[in-house]
């Protein structure tokens, strides 16, 4: 099978020490979080959930109660500009010495660049990063976790305005509930597709087959704006990440009186957060 695009980077996740409990699994069954309503679609690949029509109707701004039911946080102003700058100042020490790649290995990303962070001496960044891990840890409260915590690093990516992140979902097994991202410098559009897996693919494996042109939901994150992507548009959804060309094709379709006309998608910096998937991928579990 083809190696998965969103992986992280090579060593990641870090083995963790196998931990047995002597207790009994039924005991631990009966403690099992309530469920939300979309999760036993996870388990049933023909049945594809679409989120509210009314989202698919125009470039969706702000947060709205049917955003929330699709599984999508979006906060803007998340970070101050003092912590922006500070996470700004991380990604450029870190992405120095690191080219643009022309294209990743399986054309999921085209044109960036990325590295992995753990440590940040910066008090603002780290604020900032712990302060998007527990927002996302939050809003998916009551999911059942595949895994057991967070990811030790974050990822940076940096992508230049013909930067895009084409159509995928995040690994069904490595990814837990949901992916958390900080979106920095320039606007952007995150395009979501509902999504079936091919005849000839498991519901587990990433990409699956997005619905061209149905069901499409558009999605503006400003500078400085956190996303959370969970329950149906998490598994239910591709997302990507247009670039400067396709967004300006979005953003003129928009009434002006919207206040995202004149937007242009500049380089764009984002910073990912995730939460560990299924335990015993790696042949280890945690
Ligand atoms: C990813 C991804 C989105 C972003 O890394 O899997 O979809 O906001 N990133 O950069
Ligand atoms: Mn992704």
């Amino acid at each position: 099978m083809r190696q998965a695009r969103r992986h992280g980077l090579p060593g990641y996740p870090p083995p963790q020490p196998t931990r047995r409990c002597c207790c009994r699994a039924a005991s631990t069954a009966a403690a099992a979080p309530a469920r939300p309503a979309w999760w036993n679609l996870w388990s049933t690949p023909d049945v594809a959930p679409r989120a509210s029509a009314a989202l698919e109707q125009q470039l969706v701004l702000d947060e709205t109660p049917e955003l929330a039911a699709a599984g999508l946080v979006l906060r803007h102003e998340f970070v101050s500009a003092a912590e922006e700058a500070a996470l700004l100042e991380i990604a450029d020490e870190h992405l120095a010495a690191v080219p643009y790649a022309d294209d990743h290995y399986d054309s999921v990303i085209k044109g960036y660049r990325e590295c992995a962070v753990s440590v940040f001496p910066d008090p603002h960044a780290e604020a900032a990063v712990q302060r998007m891990r527990l927002t996302a840890w939050r809003a998916t409260d009551g999911a059942p976790r595949r895994g057991s915590g967070m990811y030790p690093h974050v990822q940076f990516i940096d992508l230049p305005p013909d930067g895009q992140i084409r159509a995928h979902r995040d690994n069904m097994k490595l990814f837990g509930e949901f992916t958390c991202g900080l979106n920095l410098l320039s606007s952007a559009v995150m395009r979501f597709r509902p999504c079936r897996p091919t005849p000839t693919q498991g519901e587990e494996e990433e990409e699956g087959e997005a619905e061209e042109g149905e069901g499409v939901i558009d999605v503006l994150l400003r500078p400085r704006s956190l996303y959370v992507m969970h329950g149906p548009l998490r598994w239910h959804y591709t997302h990507e990440v247009l670039d400067a060309a396709a967004s300006a094709e979005v953003w003129r379709k928009q009434p002006a009186e919207e206040g995202c006309g004149g937007e242009e998608r500049g380089r764009r910096i984002s910073v990912i957060a995730r939460d560990l998937g299924k335990p015993g991928v790696f042949g280890v579990e945690w």
